[in-house]
């Protein structure tokens, strides 16, 4: 990231002051729980919508770069690497250049479903997919 290249013990001790790290507690979860709407959310998440493609295991990511079809933004970018969608809820505003406010803005437009390989949602089931995102 442009700094002096840090040797090996100095990455290493950085990775384990970042383990050491606590999430913060994710306060769309009741008692610890996905709600209604965010379990509906997650079986279209891996169904539907067809999410499950790029942003997968444990992590909600993939180690290969797609183009997701975006409009041209002066990047020389066309490739994206799919961000990790835990602490989604934190988050915002989204994509690499941040041209979406919200994740239903996202999900309406630049990051529809039916663009990446996906089911066209409607309204209530987009909403039931943020309600999972924001339980991640
Ligand atoms: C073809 C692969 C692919 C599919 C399918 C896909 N994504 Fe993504 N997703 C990406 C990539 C790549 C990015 C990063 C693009 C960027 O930064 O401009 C991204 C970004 C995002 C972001 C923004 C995260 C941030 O911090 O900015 C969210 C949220 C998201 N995706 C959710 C979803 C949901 C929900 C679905 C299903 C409707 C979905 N994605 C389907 C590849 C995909």
């Amino acid at each position: 990231m442009f700094g002096p290249q840090p040797t090996d013990d100095e990455t290493q001790a950085v990775v384990a002051f970042l383990a050491t790290l606590d999430q913060p507690p994710n306060p769309h979860l009741r008692d610890g729980k996905r709600t209604e709407s965010a379990n509906r959310g997650r079986l279209l998440f891996e169904g539907k919508a067809n999410c499950i493609h790029c942003h997968k295991g444990e992590y909600y990511t993939s180690e290969r770069n797609y183009d997701v079809k975006l409009e041209a933004d002066g990047s020389p970018y066309t490739l994206w690497n799919p961000p990790s969608l835990r602490g989604v809820w934190d988050r915002g505003p989204f994509l690499h250049d941040g041209r979406s406010k919200s994740l239903d803005e996202l999900l309406q437009k630049p990051h529809a479903a039916e663009k990446l390989g996906g089911k066209e949602l409607t309204a209530d089931e987009r909403k039931d997919v943020i309600e999972f995102l924001l339980s991640l």
